[in-house]
């Protein structure tokens, strides 16, 4: 591994004198020359010759930190994992996790659509065959500041960031990583996300919109794509109730003592609403995994079972009850606390190079706790982005209780979209992947089956939802 990586070193050092000879013989100046060698030895910085335990791979890794804030001292932590095939031919598509607080490297890259999943013991990695840098070159992005390695000098920092400072923080992440990455700046971008990124993702996308305005540089923004996206505090609350009565989770006199009881458009629940919420949870759901109604929760090592997650409350559900995800190997997120904590791992990623002081999480409760502020809906958003002409699509695992299809769906008819292709399912081997309609501006499409990550639980059916996305051409009809 080391011998083959330090191959692709050398090669990729004579590339970059082939550059500078032809750049030298042209009508660039010096300092050109001199900017763009500094580029390069950045790049090179971030190169991963390998991670511990990790099988053989023929694409290239990059990861590390970029400032997004000099004053504060704020730098965001990435990894890019780059396509195997023709990297220069593919796009360029940034995934973004939720909470808010938590990892994409935790979740999208280690469970979801990364190349490696982290094996038992965490002593290894080994392939993710669905893994979505097929398509595409993947960066994985922790944000805002005090996710995961990400960190902030000014401690105070965690205490009042929010949506706002998330995506300030992330577009200025995008610039100046591509002055990094000279050959992504003209480069097709995706961004996508689930969750609470179902904010971060629109919101950034609308912050480059208005960067390009104003920019000899801009950044060839494709679209956007968000899975169990928190999107409306109003109708996904409602949604979500909903899910949970039609899903057999509580009980009629619940349900409708929630409806009538709380007030879903306001941040903050009122003590009688709450304590209802609280009934439902310890009182009607019983110890499943409500990020998949239908999986097994993880089975701790001391044999106990129940919650593996951080119990992370999404803003517009304040309640304090949330158990973990599970999915075919339900215990995943435990896995990557051991091997990113790991110095040798650490090491290999250019992480945590300023001694941070905690440990590496896969959220920060920190962060979360203290969300300074928070868009009521991204609607708005929706309309501004698709008069825009961006790519919007939105998917749904149909198993996830957190941010269920339902919420979603309400959510997405207040747009009153034109129909232009009708409801109908989509295949994948011949089999029910889920349903989809596609509106005049937006591709709503559902993952059967699937819980919140919906990667982990459908890899297939996901990567075939990822790749229609990309072409911009609807779902498999069979
Ligand atoms: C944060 O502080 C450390 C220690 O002083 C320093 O090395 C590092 O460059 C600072 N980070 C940023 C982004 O300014
Ligand atoms: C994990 O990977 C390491 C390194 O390849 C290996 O030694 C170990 O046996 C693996 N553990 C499991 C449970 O697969
Ligand atoms: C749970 O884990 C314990 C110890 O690791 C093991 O003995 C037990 O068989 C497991 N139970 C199930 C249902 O997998
Ligand atoms: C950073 O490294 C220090 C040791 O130098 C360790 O104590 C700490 O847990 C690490 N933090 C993160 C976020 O990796
Ligand atoms: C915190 O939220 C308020 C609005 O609720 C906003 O005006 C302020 O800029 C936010 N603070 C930061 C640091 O983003």
């Amino acid at each position: 591994m080391g011998a083959m990586a330090k191959e692709k070193m050398l090669v990729s050092m004579a590339l970059a004198l082939l550059i500078t000879v032809h750049v030298g013989t042209s009508t660039s100046t010096a300092a050109h020359q001199a900017t763009q060698h500094e580029e390069e030895e950045e790049e090179e910085a971030d190169r991963i010759v390998a991670l511990p335990g990790q099988p053989k791979v023929s694409f290239q890794q990059f990861s590390g930190y970029v400032t997004v804030n000099e004053v504060a001292g704020r730098a965001l932590f990435y990894w890019l994992t780059e396509s195997a095939d023709q990297p220069l031919s593919k796009p360029l598509v940034l995934w973004l996790n939720g909470g808010p607080g938590c990892s994409s490297v935790a979740y999208g890259a280690s469970e979801e659509i990364g190349p490696f999943r982290i094996n038992g013991t965490s002593s290894g990695l080994y392939l993710n065959k669905f893994a979505w840098n097929t398509d595409a070159n993947l960066l994985f992005l922790e944000t805002p500041a005090g996710v995961g390695f990400s960190y902030t000098n000014k401690s105070s920092d965690l205490m009042d960031t929010g949506d706002r400072r998330t995506a300030e923080d992330s577009l200025q992440f995008l610039i100046r990583w591509m002055e990094r990455f000279p050959r992504y700046k003209n480069r097709e971008l995706f961004i996508t996300g689930e969750s609470y990124a179902g904010h971060y993702v629109p919101q950034l996308a609308r912050a480059i919109l208005k960067y390009n305005a104003n920019s000899k540089h801009p950044i060839n923004l494709k679209g956007f794509m968000v899975g169990n996206a928190v999107t409306d505090n109003y109708y996904d609350n409602l949604g979500t109730v909903t899910y949970w009565w039609s899903h057999a989770m509580i009980s009629d006199k619940t349900y409708h003592q929630l409806i009538n009881t709380c007030d879903f458009r306001r941040q903050k629940n009122s003590n009688e609403c709450e304590s209802l919420y609280v009934y439902a949870m310890d009182q009607e759901f019983g110890n499943i995994d409500q990020y998949n109604i239908y999986a097994p929760p993880c089975n701790h090592s001391d044999g106990s079972f129940g919650p593996s997650r951080q119990t992370m409350c999404l803003p517009h559900q304040p309640h304090k009850k949330f158990r973990q995800l599970s999915g075919y190997d339900p215990c995943t997120e435990k896995y990557a606390e051991v091997y990113y904590n790991r110095p040798d791992v650490q090491k290999a990623f250019h992480a945590n190079t300023t001694r941070i002081s905690y440990k590496w999480t896969a959220c920060s409760e920190v962060l979360n706790r203290n969300w300074n502020d928070t868009d009521v809906s991204v609607l708005p958003l929706y309309r501004e982005l698709m008069a825009a002409g961006l790519r919007i699509w939105v998917f749904s695992g149909d198993v996830d209780s957190v941010v269920p299809v339902t919420a979603s769906r309400y959510a997405l008819a207040q747009l009153n979209l034109k129909t232009k292709v009708p409801w109908y399912p989509w295949y994948v081997k011949k089999q029910v992947g889920g349903w989809t309609e596609i509106y005049e501006g937006l591709t709503f499409a559902t993952v059967r089956g699937a819980g919140h990550e919906v990667p982990l639980y459908k890899p297939r059916v996901a990567l075939q939802l990822f790749r229609s996305f990309l072409q911009g051409k609807p779902l498999p009809k069979s």
